[in-house]
C-alpha cells in the first residue's frame, strides 16, 4: 500500500472516513490519493450524470441485465459470472471503480418491494449467485459491494426496522449467504444494511462487522454504510463500519474529529479503517479504463441469460407454437414490457427488444388488444371487451400479463401477493371463451395465480432485462427449451405464508418462522405450494438412474448418478441434491435442505454421468447452547431431484464425524418446532432467550420517524407536502415526454 493512516492528519481521516459527491470516497488531495467512484447495480451500472440520487436522476446508456430474480431462475451460477463480467467492463468503460451489487438478502416473504433485486429464499443458491456475480466483476480489476448486510428483508420501515431474529435462525438462513459471497467471491466491499438487528444497527454492530465478518469469515476489504444509513458515527467506527456514505455530513465529520482528539474513537480503530480504505482505492483506482464496449454482444448475453432463467410453470402441449399460425395477442406488458425494477438498480437501457419487437422481427401474424393499462393512466373504452371479442377469432390467445412497475418497487413493501384487478377480471374474462390461453407472466416476485387451471401454459419471464421479448420469442416458439427452475416458493395463496400477516406492520419484525423459510417451511409444515421451489418444465424429458455415493476421511461427500436427456429435443437439467436430516436429531431441522445442484445441458437422447458434492460439515446445525456449528451423527438420506417435492433418486449417508448432540431448547418448543407449528410471541421470545421489545411511539417525532408519520404534526405536514410536490411536479413532467424507457424511468423515479 502506498499511503498508510499514519500519512494523515485527523482532519484528513475524519473526511476520509465518509464519501462525497454521493459515489466517491473523499480522497486524500494533499497525498495524492484518488477518490474511489462507485455506481449502482446490481443488475447492471447505474452511472448517473451529473449530481446523484437514489434512482430519480439520468444516467449513462448501459446494458440493463435480467435482474437477481430471473437470473437465479437459472440455477447455473455462471450466468451471473458472466454478466458481472460484462458490468465489470462497463464500469471500466465509465469510470466506475465499484459496482454496489450484488444483493443477496434472503427472500424471506414474498411481499418484499425489492425482492426482485435478490436472488432466492436459499441460502446456498443466494450465496452461490452472489460469489459468482463477484468474481465476474473483479475480474475486470473492478470491485464489488455485497449488500445489504444483514437481515433487511423488507422495504417498509426500512431506516428505523429492527429484525428480530435468534441466532440459529440468523447462521443459517440470512448469514449464509453473505458468508458464501464473502468466502468465494472476495468482494471489494460490504455494505451495511439500514435495518437494526435485535436492537443494534446494522452499521454499529461490532458483532457483525468485525467479529464475525472479518473475524470469522476473513473478509478484507471495507464496509460501507447504505446511502444514509449511519446513526451514531463513532459507534460504527467503532464496530468496524469504515466509510459512510453518502457522506459529505457536517455532523459526522466534527463528531469523528473531536472523538480522535478526545480519544472516545480509539485511534486503532478509526486508523484500521482509513488502511482499508486506502488500500482498497490502490487496488480498484489503478485499473485501466476501456475506451468503448460491444454493447450488441452484452446485449446477446442479456438476452441469453433471460432465455437461460425463464421457467415454465404450466404446458399442456401447447407449446413451443409453430410459429406459423396466427395468433391472439392481449397486454399491454407485451409492448411495454417490464424488465426492471424501480429504485436505486433503475438503468437506463442501451437498447430494448420487447415482446412485440421480438415477434415483429420474426414476421410472426398476430392481432394484438390492449386488454388492460400497464401505466398510471387507465385505458379508455372496455379493454376487457375488446380482448374478447378479438381473442374469438383465434384458437390461442398469447396473455401479457404481470405486476406492473407502481406495484413493486425499492422502497416499499407490496401490499397483496394479487395481479392487478384488471388483469385478473381478463383472465377469467379470456379462459370463458374456451380458447387455449399461453399466459406470458412478468413481475420480481411470486403473485397468487388463481386462474392457473384454466389455461394451458404459463411461461414466467420474471424481470427478463433489456433483451427480455427476444428470450421469450425463443422459448416460445421452440427455438429453446426453457430450461428455469424457480429459486422461490410460489405459494398458492399469500395467508399460506407463515406469519404472513404479521410480516412489515410493524418496527419489530420478529422472525417467529425461524428456519422455516421459502421450501424448509412448506416441506416441514406440509402446506403445498402452486409450484414448489425448484420446479419448472421443459420440453424435452430427463431420466435419472444410477445413483452412487462416496466419502472421503476429510468429510467430502460425492453423488453421482446418470442423466439422460430421454426427449427428442435438445435442453437442460437443473439437478438438485437435497439433504433429508435423520429423524432422531436433537433438534428441529427442516424436512430437507439444498446442499448442491447443478445445471446439465444435454442433446436429445444424450446420456451423462454427474457427479455433485459437499461437505458433511455443511450438515452441521448452529447450536445457540454451544455459540457453535454442531455436525450430528447419523443417517442421513440424500435426495436428488429435479424440484423440492419431486425425488427422483435416493441414497442413504452414515455421518460418524460429528458428536451425538443435545438440544438446547427446551422440548415443548423443540416439539412444536419440528413440525414447524406456529408458536406465539411468549415461546418466541423463549426460543430467542430474550424479552421482546417494545414498539416505539410514532409521536413524537425523532430522527428515526417513518416520512409517512411527519403528517402526524404541523411542521411535519408542511415538509412532507414539500417533499411530495417535488415529486409529484416530476410525475407531471415525465408523463409529458414521448413514450419510451426514458419517460419509464422518470415516471418509476418520480413514484420511487
Ligand atoms: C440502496 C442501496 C444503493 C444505494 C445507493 C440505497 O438507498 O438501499 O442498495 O446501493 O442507495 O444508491
Amino acid at each position: 500500500m502506498k499511503t498508510k493512516a499514519s500519512a494523515l492528519t485527523d482532519i484528513e481521516k475524519s473526511t476520509l472516513l465518509q464519501g462525497t459527491d454521493f459515489m466517491y470516497t473523499a480522497g486524500v488531495p494533499r497525498l495524492g490519493v484518488p477518490r474511489l467512484s462507485m455506481a449502482d447495480g446490481p443488475h447492471g451500472l447505474r452511472k448517473q450524470i451529473g449530481g446523484g440520487d437514489n434512482g430519480v436522476s439520468k444516467s449513462e446508456p448501459a446494458t440493463a441485465f435480467p435482474t437477481a430474480a430471473c437470473v437465479a431462475s437459472s440455477w447455473n451460477p455462471e450466468n451471473a459470472e458472466r454478466i458481472g463480467h460484462a458490468i465489470g467492463e462497463e464500469c471500466r468503460c465509465y469510470g466506475v471503480h465499484m459496482l454496489l451489487g450484488p444483493g443477496v438478502n434472503i427472500k424471506r416473504n414474498p411481499l418484499c418491494g425489492r425482492n426482485f433485486e435478490y436472488y432466492s429464499e436459499d441460502p446456498l443458491l443466494a450465496g452461490s449467485f452472489g460469489a459468482a456475480f463477484v468474481r465476474g466483476v473483479r475480474s475486470q480489476g473492478v470491485g464489488a459491494c455485497v449488500k445489504h448486510f444483514a437481515l433487511n428483508n423488507q422495504e417498509n420501515f426500512r431506516f428505523m426496522g429492527n429484525s428480530v431474529v435468534d441466532d440459529r435462525t440468523m447462521r443459517e438462513i440470512y448469514l449464509k449467504p453473505f458468508e458464501i459471497t464473502v468466502k468465494d467471491g472476495e468482494p471489494a466491499a460490504v455494505m451495511s444494511s439500514y435495518n437494526r438487528i435485535n436492537g443494534t444497527f446494522s452499521s454499529e454492530n461490532r458483532r457483525l462487522l468485525t467479529d464475525i465478518l472479518r473475524g470469522e469469515w476473513g473478509f478484507r476489504g471495507i464496509v460501507m454504510s447504505d446511502w444514509g444509513g449511519t446513526y451514531d458515527r463513532v459507534a460504527g467506527v467503532r464496530a468496524g463500519e469504515d466509510l459512510e456514505m453518502p457522506g459529505d455530513t457536517a455532523v459526522s465529520l466534527k463528531k469523528l474529529y473531536d472523538a480522535l482528539q478526545d480519544g472516545t474513537l480509539p485511534r486503532a480503530d478509526a486508523d484500521a479503517a482509513i488502511d482499508r480504505i486506502l488500500s482498497v482505492t490502490d487496488e480498484y483506482t489503478a485499473t485501466e479504463r476501456i475506451p468503448r464496449l460491444d454493447s450488441a454482444a452484452h446485449s446477446a448475453l442479456a438476452a441469453e441469460v433471460a432465455a437461460d432463467s425463464a421457467v415454465l410453470m404450466k404446458n399442456d402441449g401447447t407449446l413451443p407454437l409453430s410459429g406459423d399460425e396466427p395468433l391472439c395477442v392481449v397486454g399491454a406488458l407485451f409492448s411495454d414490457m417490464r424488465y426492471q425494477g424501480s429504485g436505486s438498480s433503475m438503468i437506463s437501457p442501451t437498447e430494448v427488444i420487447t415482446h412485440k419487437d421480438a415477434f415483429d422481427r420474426r414476421g410472426v401474424k398476430y392481432e394484438y388488444a390492449r386488454g388492460y393499462s400497464a401505466g398510471t393512466s387507465p385505458e379508455e373504452g372496455d379493454p376487457i371487451a375488446e380482448a374478447v371479442a378479438l381473442a374469438g377469432k383465434y384458437d390461442t390467445v398469447l396473455l401479457y400479463i404481470g405486476l406492473t412497475d407502481l406495484s413493486e418497487s425499492e422502497g416499499g413493501d407490496r401490499e397483496h401477493m394479487r395481479l392487478p384487478e384488471e388483469q385478473l377480471r381478463l383472465a377469467y374474462a379470456l379462459i370463458a371463451t374456451g380458447r387455449r390461453i399461453v399466459v406470458v407472466l412478468s413481475g420480481g416476485s411470486p403473485v397468487e395465480l388463481p386462474f392457473a387451471g384454466g389455461v394451458s401454459a404459463i411461461l414466467n419471464m420474471y424481470l427478463p432485462g433489456q433483451c427480455g421479448g427476444e428470450a421469450g420469442a425463443r422459448l416460445l416458439f421452440g427455438e429453446v427449451s426453457p430450461s428455469g427452475k424457480l429459486a422461490e416458493t410460489w405459494y398458492k395463496k399469500y395467508s399460506d405464508i407463515p406469519y404472513g400477516d404479521e410480516y412489515s406492520k410493524r418496527i419489530n419484525e420478529l422472525y417467529k418462522e425461524s428456519i422455516f423459510v421459502g421450501y424448509r417451511y412448506a416441506l416441514t409444515a406440509g402446506v403445498s405450494p402452486a409450484f414448489p421451489f425448484g420446479f419448472g418444465l421443459s420440453y424435452t424429458e430427463f431420466e435419472y438412474k444410477n445413483i452412487s455415493v462416496r466419502q472421503t476421511d476429510g468429510g467430502a461427500v460425492t453423488v453421482s448418478f446418470t442423466l439422460r436427456n430421454s426427449g427428442k429435443r435438445p435442453g437442460a437439467e437443473v439437478v438438485q441434491l437435497y439433504v433429508k436430516n435423520n429423524k432422531n436429531s436433537a433438534v428441529f431441522k427442516p424436512e430437507r435442505e439444498l446442499r448442491a445442484f447443478s445445471k446439465v445441458y444435454l442433446e436429445a437422447e444424450e446420456e451423462r454421468e454427474v457427479s455433485l458434492g459437499f461437505s458433511v460439515r455443511d450438515l452441521s446445525f448452529w447450536n445457540t447452547g454451544k455459540d457453535g456449528w454442531t455436525l450430528e451423527n447419523g443417517e442421513y438420506t440424500i435426495a436428488l431431484g429435479a424440484s423440492s417435492e419431486d425425488i427422483r433418486l435416493t441414497v442413504s449417508l452414515t455421518v460418524t464425524e460429528g458428536v451425538t448432540a443435545t438440544s438446547p431448547y427446551p422440548d415443548n418448543i423443540n416439539e412444536k418446532m419440528k413440525r414447524a407449528e406456529p408458536i406465539d410471541d411468549e415461546t418466541f421470545s423463549a426460543l430467542l432467550g430474550t424479552p421482546l421489545p417494545n414498539e416505539p411511539p410514532v409521536l413524537p417525532l425523532t430522527m428515526e420517524s417513518r416520512f409517512c408519520d411527519f403528517q402526524k404534526t404541523f411542521m411535519g405536514r408542511i415538509l412532507y407536502n414539500a417533499v411530495c410536490g417535488v415529486a409529484k411536479r416530476q410525475l407531471k413532467k415525465a408523463k409529458k415526454l414521448p413514450a419510451g424507457p426514458e419517460r419509464d424511468n422518470r415516471i418509476k423515479g418520480a413514484i420511487f
